[in-house]
């Protein structure tokens, strides 16, 4: 037996989620890089849930798997063979803990904006009142596809009545249902056993417990923001909820010291993390778990994923990064592509069109233009000229190139790996290098030029004649 207080809650997350079309299941598809359904229950951890069981139908392996990884011991996955409808979910939910003898919280698993806010009112409500049901109610002008709410004549919580079951006159209700309750365990045992499916949908809906706990036990109702309790049935809806949430991200962010140009159109993760004093440009993504330092200007349209920027590095526009590491004072982009593990050091430059993969450059070093750096070790203050490229793979294996501190790659050289230039080195440029360079040596690997007194002329005149020869033909 669980203590009367206990708060155990049930997250309905069994269905297919049809409207998605997806072959994903719904509660997987994410928002600002988490899964729709670790909102709810994170919310409901955050609100005092000592366990959250998620109750589980389509893609069960997927969703628990998940849940798993991200909440560990602290959410049980139990199981809805057949989706009869969110009244039978819930009660596969409380079946998992047939001891629990406290109380109920029941969320909806599409419930992606909710925090424990809301859910912190509704218990204090439904405690102080004594219900045997709490619920959250909210208001929209058209509250289309939602339950609504009926009041009876001392405006009372009677009853909810779902889209498909409403006459006109219900339907035109504003008031409407979020899917947020808490119940006591007694009492939902034995009312939803009592559920039938003489409705619409031919389902057994959780949401006539309203009116059963209205003839029985009282139902207390707090009225909350409707923005923040809206659920995801469709795409459109998915992405309305996310760009919701990527404003109070942004909000945030800008309370704690970060100017954020443009809200609108700049997508930071849940799980990356900004320091104070950071400027971002329009049409930024942060993504994954990125951890931007104090004092970093990010300007328009860089993609990060996974990325450490260091203090005060600057990403000039279009800079696209993932799993790499920027340090600090660095400047990269515009036109950057840093690919994963690559390792910029404090103060190193790369610039338009350069693109590292697997690269270390050390402190001061510089990539300023069009150069590929694969599988590259690079010292202190090495200068790799334009058009440079790391031949990094044989076609079976990929090798290293090392370029020890201070070493001057010339423009349009190509380095083939595995390599080594040893420190001071100076490669002279359109140079191949083949074989190692040893340390303070000049490489110098191109043809002698020849320059041949007149000959430019006589060339541009003979190709003029054949291209009207060939034009008269
Ligand atoms: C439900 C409510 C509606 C409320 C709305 C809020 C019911 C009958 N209706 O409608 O009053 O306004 O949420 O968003 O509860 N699920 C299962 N097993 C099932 C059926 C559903 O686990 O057999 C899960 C779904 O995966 C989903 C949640 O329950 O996460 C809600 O189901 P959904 O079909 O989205 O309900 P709505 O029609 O939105
Ligand atoms: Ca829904």
């Amino acid at each position: 037996m669980t203590a009367p207080s206990e708060l155990v809650a049930l997250v309905l997350a069994a269905g297919q989620g049809t409207r998605m079309k997806s072959a994903l299941p719904k509660v997987l598809h994410p928002l600002l890089g988490r899964p729709m359904i670790s909102f709810p229950v994170q919310a409901a951890l955050d609100a005092g849930c000592s366990r959250v069981v998620c109750v589980l139908g389509h893609g069960r392996e997927l969703v628990s798997a998940e849940l798993a990884q991200r909440f560990g011991a602290r959410v049980l996955p139990a199981l809805q063979l057949e989706q009869r409808g969110t009244g039978d979910a819930a009660r596969c939910g409380a079946d998992a803990l047939p001891e629990h003898a406290g109380r109920f919280l029941i969320l909806n698993g599409d419930a992606a904006l909710i925090t424990a806010a809301p859910i912190a009112a509704l218990l204090a409500r439904a405690s102080e009142q004594r219900a045997a049901l709490g619920l959250l109610v909210a208001r929209l002008p058209d509250a289309t596809g939602y339950g609504r709410i009926l009041r009876d004549g001392q405006g009372r919580v009677c009853a909810i009545r779902e889209q498909k079951d409403c006459s006109p006159a219900e339907a035109a209700i504003q008031e409407w249902n979020p899917g947020v309750y808490v119940v006591d365990a007694a009492f939902f045992r034995s009312a939803v056993a009592r559920l039938s499916t003489n409705n619409a949908q031919r389902e057994l809906y959780l949401t006539d417990l309203v009116a059963i706990a209205a003839a029985e036990g009282g139902v207390s109702d707090v009225s909350w923001d409707a923005g923040e309790l809206q659920g995801v049935n469709d795409r459109n809806e998915l992405v309305a909820r996310e760009r919701e949430l990527w404003l109070r991200v942004c909000h945030e962010h800008g309370r704690r010291g970060v100017t954020i140009r443009d809200p609108a159109s700049t997508s930071i993760d849940l799980d990356s993390t900004i320091e104070a004093d950071v400027t971002i440009e329009d049409g930024v993504q942060l993504r994954g778990r990125t951890a931007i330092a104090r004092g970093v200007r990010i300007d328009v349209g860089c993609v990060l994923r996974d990325v450490t920027v260091e203090q005060d590095a600057v990403l000039l526009p279009y800079t696209v990064a993932t799993s790499s590491t920027i340090g600090a004072r660095a400047q990269v982009g515009p036109f950057s592509h840093l690919r994963p593990a690559s390792e910029l050091g404090e103060g190193a430059h790369v610039g338009n069109f350069v693109e590292t993969k697997k690269t270390r450059l050390g402190r001061g070093s510089k990539a300023n233009h069009l150069a590929y750096l694969g599988d590259g070790v690079v010292g202190a203050g090495v200068n790799v000229g334009a058009g440079t490229i790391f031949c990094n793979y044989d076609g079976f294996q990929k090798h290293t190139t090392v370029l020890e501190d201070g070493v001057f790659v010339g423009s349009d050289s190509q380095l083939v790996a595995p390599v080594t230039v040893g420190k001071d080195a100076y490669i002279a440029t359109g140079t191949t290098v083949t074989s190692d360079v040893p340390a303070e040596a000049l490489a110098i690997g191109r043809a002698r030029q020849v320059n041949k007194e007149g000959l430019g002329t006589r060339m541009r005149l003979k190709l003029q004649a054949a291209a009207e020869r060939a034009k008269k033909k």
